[in-house]
């Protein structure tokens, strides 16, 4: 009996329903079901008001609506306003949603200036500048969202001659701050980028992370199980 319900509930799980409701996963080939999703769990279904590393936005397709505020240091499409993510043109607790997808690759330990993503996704000089980057855009972010206000932080690993947990890092820097970490998704890539003439000795990359940030006045203590 207990056999056959956890067939009938695994049969189901792969129809990404649970006893006919959608089943939200933490993993999704689609970026945009993974905004969705996010937006749907932790930001009561509303839109996200500002993104200050919109590029060409490529994220606001399959229904997900245009932020209100668009910015980026280098605008590339009209309507994007040139702004600064560590310094940015907005009041004080005036949004609920903010997107941030920066740049993760760094130089100085590579070649990484040849790969051709580095030409749109631009490249950040150092790991000290992209730490700065985050840590600062973080502290700004927290200044202009509202209480319980959500931040929608895209990030990812990046190995050139060793491999920097991005991700880890973006999470110490985000509870210094006073961020809650509510949720974490992963988006799979079917292609990774790749430098052929170099022997690879890391796993290659095929997927970057969404961390969803609240700014909450309740600090939430994480615990680490021991094992025993
Ligand atoms: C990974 S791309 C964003 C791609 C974007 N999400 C899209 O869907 O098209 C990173 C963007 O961050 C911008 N950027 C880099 N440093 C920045 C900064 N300090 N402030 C604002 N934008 C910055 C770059 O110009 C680039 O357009």
């Amino acid at each position: 009996m207990y056999l056959f319900i956890i067939q009938l509930i695994i049969m189901d799980l792969q129809q990404n329903t649970l006893f006919g409701k959608k089943v939200i996963k933490s993993i999704s080939f689609d970026e945009q079901e993974i905004i969705r999703d996010i937006l749907f769990l932790h930001a009561n279904g509303k839109d996200i008001d500002c993104d200050p590393t919109y590029s060409i936005g490529n994220f606001y397709k399959k229904g997900l609506k245009q932020p209100k505020y668009k910015f980026d240091l280098t605008p590339q499409v009209d309507g994007v306003i040139q702004a600064d993510a560590r310094s940015l043109p907005l009041e004080n607790e005036s949004q609920e949603v903010i997107m941030f997808d920066p740049p993760f690759m760094f130089g100085g330990r590579d070649k990484q200036q040849e790969y051709l993503m580095s030409k749109r996704f631009t490249i950040i000089q150092s790991f000290d500048d992209l730490k700065e980057l985050y840590q600062s855009a973080l502290k700004e972010f927290f200044r202009v969202l509202k209480k319980n206000g959500i931040l929608i932080f895209k990030c990812q690993d990046f190995t050139d001659t060793y491999t920097t947990f991005t991700h880890s890092l973006v999470l110490n820097w985000a509870n210094e701050i006073g961020y809650n970490a509510k949720d974490l998704f992963i988006f799979l890539s079917k292609g990774a980028m790749a430098n052929k003439n170099i022997e690879q000795r890391h796993a290659r990359k095929y997927h970057s992370y969404f961390w969803v940030f609240q700014k909450s006045k309740s600090k939430v203590t994480y615990h680490v199980c021991s094992g025993t």
